[in-house]
């Protein structure tokens, strides 16, 4: 068991394989991008492989892989055929684009449960968002997950006047396809200019929702460590959520880790304490003390901005990375 001083039980570690993305969304990175870091300070895939290993020797059953994008990693399908080695359960956030180069190595590996960021239904704001021209090739993937059977979350990150139009288009997905649609607040990070305004809350996605579907509006039972506060439509195939990080955080039920692609451990999404897991391996130290005094000093709720003031301090919240160099 991999316990903090607030008593939860860490069993799931997020990986970031890279940092880098073959999409530019405006709210994951500064306009100006990030400077890359040499290859050298990046885990190479035993790397990854040893620090996992340890990681699930203590505990952790679930392995999420994230980026940037971890599918533009080339060495991406060694890495997945080392973790299947893990009596792990595997996941992937990714925005898409590779899946169906993938999904041979996916089958083999039993990986099952892919996250796939989609902000808009409509090509002219995908496009937009990404900076990218890729909206058929991600929503052809989509539909092929879907087809052959992989769990799909569709992450879609609202944004005043840019997408918050899109909430019934989205749940309306839902109504044929076995997917979970989950709406997220948009969340501060390093160079990604947020502020409150821009974000859509919890209660007002909730209030939409409601005057669209009165009493067909079915509240789901939560998992105690879901992300998400999960809802249905009575006699819709999928589901739909909302990931309010800054409304409503749900901490207190946090059991995630996180590796960067350069080997530091991150306690929480938000915290900028990091510790160098990397360095130790290369240097044959031991990891395990490492990790443990990580886990620790993890704060109770987002890394000690448990205040809607704290979290919205730009001194406090800009003290972290960019999404892109976390993975969400
Ligand atoms: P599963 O619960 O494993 O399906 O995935 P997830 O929702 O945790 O992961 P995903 O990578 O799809 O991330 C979706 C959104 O949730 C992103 O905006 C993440 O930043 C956010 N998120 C993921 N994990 C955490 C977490 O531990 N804390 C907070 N506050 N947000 C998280
Ligand atoms: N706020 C909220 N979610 C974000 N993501 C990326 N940047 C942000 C942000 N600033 C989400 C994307 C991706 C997931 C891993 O993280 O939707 O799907
Ligand atoms: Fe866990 Fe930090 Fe996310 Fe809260 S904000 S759920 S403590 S990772």
């Amino acid at each position: 068991m991999i316990l903090d001083k607030h008593n939860r039980n860490h069993n799931y570690l997020r990986i970031s394989l890279t940092e880098k993305c073959n999409l530019r969304c405006e709210y994951c990175m500064p306009a100006e991008g990030i400077p890359l870091l040499p290859a050298a300070k990046l885990m190479q895939a035993n790397e990854v492989f040893a620090i996992a290993k340890t990681f699930v020797e203590m505990g952790v059953n679930k392995i999420r892989l994230t980026g940037g994008e971890p599918l533009v990693r080339k060495d991406f399908n060694a890495i997945l055929r080392s973790l299947a080695t893990l009596p792990v359960e595997l996941a992937i956030s990714t925005n898409g684009v590779l899946v169906d180069k993938h999904l041979a190595v996916f089958k083999e590996s039993g990986l099952q449960k892919i996250n796939l960021s989609l902000d808009s239904l409509q090509p002219e704001k995908f496009a937009q968002i990404t900076r990218r021209n890729d909206f058929k090739k991600v929503t052809e993937n989509l539909e092929l997950l879907l087809h052959q059977g992989f769990h799909v979350k569709i992450n879609v990150v609202l944004m005043r006047g840019f997408n918050d139009d899109e909430i019934i288009d989205f749940i309306n997905f839902t109504k044929t396809r076995n997917v979970a649609v989950r709406f997220i607040e948009f969340m501060p990070f390093d160079g990604n200019a947020w502020n409150r305004e821009k974000m859509v809350p919890l209660a007002e996605i909730l209030e939409t929702a409601k005057t669209a579907f009165g009493e067909n509006l079915i509240a789901l039972k939560n998992h105690k460590n879901d992300t998400a506060k999960n809802f249905k439509i009575a006699g819709y195939a999928g589901t739909w959520g909302v990931i309010s990080t800054v409304t409503s955080p749900f901490c207190s039920g946090c059991n995630r880790l996180r590796l960067t692609a350069d080997g530091k451990i991150k306690n929480c999404l938000f915290s900028n304490q990091e510790m160098d897991l990397l360095s130790a391996l290369r240097e044959n130290k031991p990891l395990e003390n490492l990790i443990k005094t990580a886990v620790w000093g993890k704060h109770a709720i987002r890394a000690g901005m448990d205040s809607p003031e704290k979290f919205q301090d730009e001194s406090l919240n800009q003290d972290n990375r960019s999404m892109i160099a976390i993975g969400g």
